[in-house]
């Protein structure tokens, strides 16, 4: 979705990262926030239309300051629409958010997702007319009128977490959108030290229950009050690994005056994985990863449109199913 020579003038200037002598690597790495969100490369074509029931302008409605609106928690199999309940056997779940105005009766989702499908975003296609991996891996807001009871309900959440003003709804509103134009794109892993008591988060994933629990915060950091008792738990693949080793941009490795045999080295790597198209493929594109990273204990990531290299240690992947608990009462 992002050709190198279209990079330079999308990054934010002010990423933090040093990597000269005598600094040290934040961790986990920031996400990096982009200026605006770039056009979809047009050779990323989705299968599935991006937000089809979504405000043709990206715009979500104004309520009235003083509405009292009833916040949702919306939790369902992903693609549970093609292959049923059975990625809710292994708990990968879709997180989305639901509002429900008490003065229009009206309700509406709001949730973050690939614009290419999962498998776009976590391995990228290896074209014959270019040396560097090419991306689909954009992920973007989708906000729509009406919430799908049974969808959510059947195999998964429908809950009430929180009520909040339609004040509070118009200042989410403004910040969902700056969200929605400044983290552009998606990432399915999450990397971290071998399970140990003190372990360091290396990369925090970048995904739909991330954008839920962003949601949440902005929302309490405006004063909603969440319910108590609620057990809210989000889907996590996680890769483990020893400290990650910074190698590079594309074009600094790809590029004309980049690393040969780095260069060769990754796409080596990402060889057997190119995006699948199908849920089977997908699956076994999971097992053959699991194959590589044990047998060579190495794992090339993207993240911030950079490589690095992870050192990876037992148990190597894992898919977790865990709460990460709603955000406190506040203090009276
Ligand atoms: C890639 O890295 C090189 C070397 O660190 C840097 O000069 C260049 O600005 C980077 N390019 C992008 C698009 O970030
Ligand atoms: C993944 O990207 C490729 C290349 O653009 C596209 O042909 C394919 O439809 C995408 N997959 C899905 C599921 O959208
Ligand atoms: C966006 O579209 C909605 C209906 O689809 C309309 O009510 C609203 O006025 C539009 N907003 C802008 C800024 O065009
Ligand atoms: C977020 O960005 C995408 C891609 O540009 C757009 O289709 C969508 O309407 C936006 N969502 C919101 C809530 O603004
Ligand atoms: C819930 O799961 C069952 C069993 O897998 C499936 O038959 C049903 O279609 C699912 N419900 C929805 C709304 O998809
Ligand atoms: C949302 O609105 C639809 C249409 O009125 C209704 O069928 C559904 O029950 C509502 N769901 C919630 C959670 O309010
Ligand atoms: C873990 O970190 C805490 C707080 O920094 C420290 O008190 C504790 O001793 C550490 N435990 C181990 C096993 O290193
Ligand atoms: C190329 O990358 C490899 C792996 O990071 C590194 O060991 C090697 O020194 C690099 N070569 C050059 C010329 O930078
Ligand atoms: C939810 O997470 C908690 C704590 O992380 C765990 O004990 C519980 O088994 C999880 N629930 C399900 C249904 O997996």
């Amino acid at each position: 979705m992002m050709r190198a020579s279209v990079l330079p003038v999308l990054l934010v200037t002010s990423l933090t990262l040093c990597f000269a002598e005598g600094f040290q690597t934040q961790w986990p790495v920031p996400y990096k926030r982009f200026d605006f969100r770039p056009k979809a490369n047009p050779y990323c074509q989705a299968k599935y239309t991006f937000c089809p029931d979504g405000f043709d302008n990206g715009s979500i409605p104004v309520m009235k300051d003083d509405d009292v609106i009833e916040v949702f928690r919306l939790q369902a199999p992903v693609w549970e629409f093609k292959y049923g309940g059975l990625l809710g056997y292994f708990k990968i779940m879709h997180d989305a958010i639901g509002f429900r105005s008490s003065i229009s009766g009206k309700n509406y989702t709001a949730e973050w997702y690939e614009l290419f499908q999962l498998g776009n975003c976590t391995f990228p296609h290896l074209r014959p007319d270019m040396d560097e991996p090419f991306w689909c891996n954009q992920g973007a807001a989708c906000f729509y009128e009406g919430i799908d009871d049974e969808h959510w309900k059947s195999n998964g959440t429908l809950v009430p977490v929180a009520r909040i003003s339609g004040m509070m709804f118009n200042q989410m509103s403004v910040w969902l959108k700056e969200d929605n134009n400044t983290g552009i794109y998606y990432e399915t892993w999450t990397v971290q030290q071998p399970t140990s008591i003190n372990y360091t988060m290396w990369f925090e994933s970048y995904d739909c229950s991330k954008f839920v629990l962003r949601t949440y915060q902005r929302l309490w950091e405006l004063g909603a009050t969440f319910y108590k008792g609620i057990q809210t738990n989000y889907t996590r693949i996680f890769l483990y690994s020893e400290e990650p080793t910074y190698l590079g941009n594309t074009s600094s490795i790809f590029g004309p005056h980049g690393n040969k045999s780095l260069a060769e080295t990754i796409r080596k790597f990402y060889m057997p994985f190119t995006p699948p198209h199908s849920f089977k493929e997908l699956f076994v594109s999971f097992l053959d990863i699991f194959d590589q990273v044990v047998l060579h204990k190495s794992f090339y990531l993207f993240y911030n449109f950079e490589y690095w290299y992870l050192p990876m240690k037992f148990p190597y992947i894992k898919l977790t199913y865990e709460e990460i608990p709603l955000p406190p009462q506040k203090p009276l």
